[in-house]
């Protein structure tokens, strides 16, 4: 590993891992996990952020170099800022920036509620926005800091599956595009990852390992992500490697939305 982030204090929102492990494997990795690991394994101090707190101890407990979990709720609007607040006084300074958390809702429009609506908009949007809302001064002070959003391709393509979660991913771009235009000229970007299919916690989670390989069957490289790949993916945004990259969304998917919608021959 190289050290491009010595020095640099990040920020995981969401950076506990909810879900089992891979096979084989004791440690449940989530992308959220990843990232942290993979930005200490590249210098950072990372603070991990999670409404668990045991989840983002876990996390910290498995970094290269220093840490510290803080627990916070996203659904929280009030504990969001807090979070940050207390990431860039313990170590008093906040350089990068992981807006991680997000939750997918199951409903199509035809029974989507108010409620799921609200929790996911909540949870997926706001909580990045409020988030990005309190680490700003602090990077503005010192003309640099790095955003990074962990969005989905649902974002940009319709799964059919959940209104609320396709709507708050779209939105999320947004809200990184903001950023990133606004505050370009004063040291800040802005940029969000967009992952396909990931052999995450969350999804054996919701959809069970056995539909690994139907899920995989969709993607051109036959095969789903892995959350180290979706870290890497965020550290390069995060990192000087990308310093004339902003507003913009990184796919990462395995080719799945650049593909003709056919069967792999
Ligand atoms: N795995 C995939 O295939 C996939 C695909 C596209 C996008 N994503 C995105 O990846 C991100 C999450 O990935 P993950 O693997 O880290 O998920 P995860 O489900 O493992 O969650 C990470 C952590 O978030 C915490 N969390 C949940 N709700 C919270 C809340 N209200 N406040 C604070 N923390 C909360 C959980 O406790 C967990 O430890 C989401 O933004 C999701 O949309 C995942």
């Amino acid at each position: 590993m190289t050290g491009r982030f010595s020095g640099q204090v990040a920020y995981v929102l969401g950076g506990g891992s909810d879900g089992p492990a891979r096979s084989g494997e004791s440690l449940p990795m989530g992308n959220g996990r990843a990232i942290a690991m993979r930005l200490s394994g590249e210098g950072a101090t990372v603070v991990v952020g999670d409404k668990i707190l045991e989840r983002a101890q876990t996390t910290v407990a498995h970094l290269d170099g220093p840490g510290l979990s803080v627990e916070v709720d996203a659904s929280d609007a009030a504990s969001c800022a807090a979070a940050v607040a207390v990431a860039a006084d313990f170590f008093g300074r906040l350089d990068i920036v992981v807006c991680n958390v997000g939750v997918s809702g199951r409903e199509p429009l035809k029974v989507q509620s108010l409620e799921d609506w609200t929790f996911a908009s909540d949870v997926n949007v706001r909580s990045h926005w409020l988030t990005a809302q309190a680490a700003l001064p602090g990077m503005l002070d010192s003309g640099s800091g790095t955003f990074v959003f962990v969005g989905s391709t649902a974002g940009i393509l319709s799964s059919r599956r959940s209104l609320s979660y396709e709507a708050t991913k779209a939105a999320q771009l947004a809200v990184m595009r903001h950023v990133a235009v606004r505050y370009a000229d004063r040291g800040i970007r802005s940029n969000a990852v967009v992952l396909g299919n990931i052999d995450s916690a969350l999804v054996r989670r919701e959809f069970g390992e056995d539909g690994s390989m139907a899920r995989a069957q969709v993607v051109p490289m036959a095969r789903e992500g892995r959350p180290e790949e979706a870290a890497a993916a965020v550290a390069f945004l995060a990192s000087d490697d990308a310093a004339y990259i902003t507003g913009q969304s990184l796919v990462v998917d395995g080719g799945v939305s650049a593909a003709w919608p056919v069967p792999r021959p």
